[in-house]
Parts: structure tokens; sequence; C-alpha cells
């Protein structure tokens, strides 16, 4: 592996890490200001970095072809960048912008979190940034600033609008805990979730359909979410009480409907799940999950054949319960198995995968890790 000394010439001052994430419940309610409940996995970008002093941003990674890209300052605020080079320079931007007194670096990194699998490695990449920076520069901005900062660098210098919850849950999310957060007013809460310890596990299966936030579905979603608040007369979808969902969709087009039947029953399954977990019962989160589901497919309709295939399999095999996660169009599905059901699940799915003629699914299991830190 290459050293960052051979790299640069010089010692990293540091090693930072950010964690991917699932979300287990609470999907494209984010940006509606209600709520999320995802968990770190310990799948991280880590980043080795040193300050410099003439502005410039040079950055590698183990994971490309071996060339250090090498940016000015102008080039910065140019924003000409392209590729993965676009996240650490967006953060470094939204920092500048931010009125943050930061220079340059070199940074090295290496990832362990798949791209393009829904599970959130471009916040990874971000908050591995946004927390070298913070401590390398001294700027003392708490894990809440930093995630907003991320968000921002992503929807200002990268143009995608997403919400808040990935920077927040590689940020704020903690070994052994689902955060349960408002994205309202970014209040969080850990939850306790010891999968083990209830003879549990959770599969992450990446039916390696690659989704890009990037190409315009997710925008367009998001648009129609904020045209029914407006035409309901509220700030966000989030204004809607589940006891008023009826009214509230007899005022709206059709077109519109079930975008806002999947966010104000997907904030409900997001209560219901952390009532759950509360009440030391996880196992009861596996029809939440389904449903969930069931409504990204029918309602939000960010699903496809190889999520819904997964979903399908796993149930049918004996999982408590299974959705996609993240923002959908392929990614990731998990699903919630009784301990020694996992093999058995994990095996259905791949069969059924190869019957449909799709690629093997990449299956592992997840237990909530911590999240972003200063490694060494
Ligand atoms: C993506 C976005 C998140 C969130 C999810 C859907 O992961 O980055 O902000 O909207 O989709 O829940």
């Amino acid at each position: 592996m290459t050293t960052f000394h051979a790299l640069y010439g010089h010692q990293p001052e540091g090693e930072w890490a950010a964690p991917g994430r699932v979300n287990l419940i609470g999907e494209h309610t984010d940006y509606n200001l209600g709520f999320v409940l995802p968990i770190a996995l310990a799948q991280t970008v880590r980043v080795q970095a040193r300050r410099r002093t003439d502005g410039r941003l040079r950055l590698h990674s183990a994971q490309g072809d071996g060339t250090v890209t090498e940016l000015t300052a102008e080039d910065l605020a140019a924003g000409t960048v392209t590729g993965w080079a676009r996240y650490p320079a967006a953060v470094v931007r939204a920092l500048l912008e931010a009125g943050h007194r930061v220079g340059g670096a070199d940074l090295s990194f290496d990832s362990d979190v798949p791209t393009g699998a829904g599970l959130s490695s471009s916040a990874a990449l971000e908050c591995a940034v946004a927390v070298a920076y913070d401590d390398l520069y001294g700027l003392g901005l708490g894990e809440q600033e930093l995630a907003l900062l991320a968000q921002r660098a992503e929807n200002r210098f990268v143009g995608v609008p997403c919400g808040v919850m990935d920077q927040m849950a590689s940020m704020c999310c903690r070994a052994g805990a689902a955060l349960y957060l408002d994205t309202r007013d970014l209040s969080a809460r850990q939850v306790p979730l010891d999968l083990a310890g209830a003879g549990l596990r959770l599969l992450v299966m990446d039916t390696r359909v690659k989704h890009d936030l990037a190409d315009g579905a997710y925008a367009q979603l998001r648009a129609g979410c904020e045209r029914a608040a407006e035409l309901l007369g509220l700030p966000a979808l989030r204004e809607v009480p589940l006891s008023g969902l009826d009214e509230a969709l007899s005022r709206l087009p059709d077109e519109l409907r079930p975008l806002v039947r999947h966010v104000v029953t997907e904030d409900d399954r997001v209560r219901r799940a952390v009532a759950l977990l509360d009440a030391g019962d996880p196992a009861g989160l596996g029809p939440i999950l389904t449903a969930g589901h069931a409504s990204l497919r029918d309602d939000y309709r960010v699903s496809c054949a190889e999520t819904d295939l997964a979903v399908v399999a796993a149930v049918a095999a004996g999982a408590l319960g299974a959705r996609m996660t993240g923002g959908g169009f392929g990614g990731s599905v998990i699903a919630l198995v009784a301990a020694d059901t996992a093999e058995a699940v994990a095996g259905s799915v791949t069969q059924a995968f190869r019957s449909a003629g799709h690629t093997a699914p990449a299956i592992h299991q997840a237990e909530p890790a911590s999240g972003a830190r200063r490694v060494s």
C-alpha cells in the first residue's frame, strides 16, 4: 500500500474515520422535516491528513488509479472539480463560504464503504473531511454543525438536494444505538439497540444495482413533496398528522397523493419503531420494515425489481421483515432475521437472484457502530 509519506514526502498529522449508514426506517422523510432512525455501519471512509499553507488541496484515494489530484485555491473557487474529488472539494468550499479560516491539505483516503450501494459513501467521505478539517484547523465545531456543513457542501457544490439524514448519521451515531432524529430541529436521541443480545441479526444486502441520486429523480420527488406542502399551506409535510391524512389527500391532485401518503405513514412507522425499541422489543420492528418497503414501492415508487425481489425472498425465507434502505432506485435492502436463520435467508436471497438472472447480491451483517471520529 502507498504510504502517506511516499505520496506526499511527509507524515500525516492524524487519521480520521466516518462511517456509512443504513436507515432502519424513515425514508424520504428528512427533507419533509420528519423523523429518521439510522444506524452507522462498521464500514468507514478513513482519511490521513496534513495541513498545507499554500491553500492547495491534494487528494489521493486507495480506491483510485494511483494519481494525486491537485487543486489550487482558484480551482476550488471555480468549482470545476469532477469525479470523487468533488466531495472533499465541496466540504472545503462550504467551510470557506461559512467564513472559516481554513487552508489547504494533503488528504489520503481509504474506504470500505461500497459506493452507489445506498449506504451513504458520499456522506461518509464528506464527514471524514469535515471532522479532519475541524481538528486540523482547530475550528471547534460540534457534530451537528459539521453534519449541516457536509449537507450544505453536497447541496450547493455537488448539486444533490439531499436531506440531512446521511450526514447526521455519519457524524452523530453511536455504537450499540440507533439515532432517533427529528430533522426539523435536529433534536436526537440514542436509542439502545443490541441486536446480538436479542438473538437477532441485521443483514445488509447490496443488490448491486447502482443508484445515482444526482440523476434528477430524487430532486423531482422532493419537489413534489414541497409542492404538496405548499398546496396544503404548510411549511413541510411533517405537519400533516396521521389523523388528518385523508382530509389532506382530498385537497391534493391525484399525482401528489401517494407521495404524501408515504411521508405521513412513514413518520408514523418511525415513531412506532422507536416505541418498540424503547419497550425492548427489537424483533417487533420486522412488520414495520416490510410495511415501509410496500409504501416505498407502491406509493413513493423508488423501488426496483431487484430490491423488491430481495425483500420478498428474505421474508419468504423467514426474515422478520425487510426493506430497501436509502434513497432507492437500487442500492441495498436490509433484513431483520433471527440469528439462527441468517444464513438460510442470505442463501435464499442469493438463490432467488440467480434464478432471476440478476448479479448475486453482496450480503453482510451489521451492528450499530460509531460515528465520525479521530482514530490516530
Ligand atoms: C438519500 C439522501 C437522504 C435521504 C434518503 C432517503 O440517502 O441523501 O438525505 O433523503 O436518500 O431517505
